[in-house]
C-alpha cells in the first residue's frame, strides 16, 4: 500500500466524513452538492483509488470493480454510506478480493420515524388536503371534507421485522395498532413478546393488514415482492407504505392497483427505477410520493457519513472495519491490507 492511499469520494457528503479520511490519504472528492456522476464517468474517475467511498446512487457492479481491481494502485476497498448495498455487486467485490462496507443501525430510528410519518400522512390525506387549502379552496369546515382513514386501534402488517421493521412496531404500540410481521426468519418468541409482533404467513399479512410496511432489503428473492397476485389478496381499503427499496414493489401492478380501487393508497419513498416514478403515479391524489429521504435527518445523516468513514479508516489500519459485508476478503491467507 502506498504511504498515503488515494480515496474517491463520489458525492458531496455530510462534513464530519472527510477530515479522517484527510488524515490517512489524499482524497479527490465531488465536492458539488446534489451531482451524481454519471456511471461512464465513475467509471473514469473510479479505478486507480485504493479506496471508494460512495453511495447508494453509485452503480458499482462487476465491470467497475473489475477495472478497479486491475488498475494501479488497486481498490482496495469500497465503503458505501447507507445500509442498504444492492448497488454493490457484493460477490464480483469479494471474488476480486474488494472489501465492502455499509452504515447499518443508526439510521433505523429515522428511517422508522418516516415510514410512520408517511402512513399517518398517506392514511389521513395530509399531502392532499394541505394542496386544497394553499390552493385557496378551504370554505369553511365540513363534515366529510378530508375524511381519511384510522390509524389507531388497526391492523399494521410488516414485510420484515428486522432493525428498521422493529422500530416501526414500536411506534405502532403507541397507536395501539395490532402489529403483525412476516420474514424470512421468525424471530425469537422473547423477541416477537418484546415488540408485540404476531408473525403470520405472508399471504395471511396480506389478507388482515390496513397498512403494509416494507422493511426488507432489495435482492434477486425479494424483487417484484408485491406485484399483481399480493395486491389482489389485499383488504380493498388497505395501503402500502415503501421505505425499502423500489423494486421491491412491481410499480405497474401498483399502478393498476390504485387505478382499479384494489388498495385504497400508498406512500411511497422509494420507486422502482429511480429517480423515475410512473406517471399515473403523479396525479394521483390517494398517493404520498417522498424523494427517498427516509434516513435524511441531519444528525442520521453525519452519523451515517462519519461512519463508512470510520470503516474506511478502519482498514487503512490494518483493522476489521466494523461493518465489513464480506469478511471473507480480510480472512483470506492470500490478503494484504
Ligand atoms: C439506505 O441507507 O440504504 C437508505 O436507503 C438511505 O439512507
Amino acid at each position: 500500500m502506498t504511504e498515503r492511499p488515494k480515496i474517491l469520494v463520489t458525492q458531496r457528503v455530510p462534513d464530519p466524513a472527510y477530515p479522517s479520511l484527510q488524515a490517512i490519504g489524499e482524497v479527490e472528492a465531488n465536492m458539488e452538492e446534489g451531482l451524481i456522476w454519471p456511471y461512464e464517468e465513475l467509471l473514469r474517475r473510479g479505478p486507480g483509488h485504493e479506496y471508494i467511498y460512495c453511495l447508494l446512487t453509485d452503480n458499482i457492479d462487476a465491470r467497475f470493480l473489475e477495472a478497479c481491481a486491475a488498475a494501479l494502485p488497486r481498490t482496495k476497498m469500497i465503503a458505501n454510506m447507507a445500509v442498504g448495498f444492492n448497488n454493490i455487486d457484493l460477490n464480483a467485490a469479494t471474488r476480486l478480493g474488494i472489501a465492502v462496507s455499509n452504515t447499518p443501525g443508526v439510521l433505523s430510528d429515522t428511517t422508522a420515524d418516516l415510514a410512520f410519518a408517511l402512513l399517518m400522512a398517506t392514511a389521513r390525506r395530509i399531502p392532499e388536503a394541505e394542496r386544497f387549502l394553499r390552493a385557496g379552496k378551504y370554505t369553511g369546515w365540513g363534515p366529510l371534507l378530508f375524511c381519511g382513514a384510522d390509524v389507531h386501534h388497526s391492523t399494521l402488517g410488516l414485510i420484515g421485522a428486522g432493525r428498521i421493521g422493529k422500530i416501526v412496531a414500536k411506534r405502532a404500540s403507541g397507536f395501539e395498532m395490532r402489529v403483525l410481521y412476516y420474514g424470512v426468519r421468525r424471530l425469537s418468541l422473547a423477541e416477537e413478546a418484546e415488540y408485540h409482533l404476531d408473525y403470520v404467513p405472508l399471504d395471511e399479512l396480506l389478507q388482515q393488514a390496513d397498512f403494509i410496511s416494507i422493511h426488507v432489503p432489495y435482492m434477486p428473492s425479494t424483487h417484484h415482492l408485491i406485484s399483481e397476485r399480493e395486491f389482489n389478496l389485499m383488504k380493498p381499503s388497505a395501503i402500502l407504505i415503501n421505505t425499502a427499496r423500489g423494486p421491491i414493489v412491481d410499480e405497474k401492478a401498483l399502478v393498476r392497483a390504485l387505478q382499479s380501487g384494489r388498495i385504497a393508497g400508498a406512500g411511497l419513498d422509494v420507486f422502482e427505477n429511480e429517480p423515475a416514478v410512473e406517471p399515473e403515479l403523479l396525479s394521483m391524489e390517494n398517493v404520498v410520493l417522498l424523494p427517498h429521504i427516509a434516513s435524511a435527518s441531519l444528525q442520521t445523516r453525519t452519523l451515517m457519513a462519519a461512519m463508512a468513514s470510520d470503516n474506511l479508516v478502519a482498514h487503512f489500519y490494518g483493522k476489521r472495519p466494523p461493518n465489513i459485508l464480506n469478511p471473507e476478503v480480510l480472512e483470506n491467507p492470500g490478503y494484504r491490507p
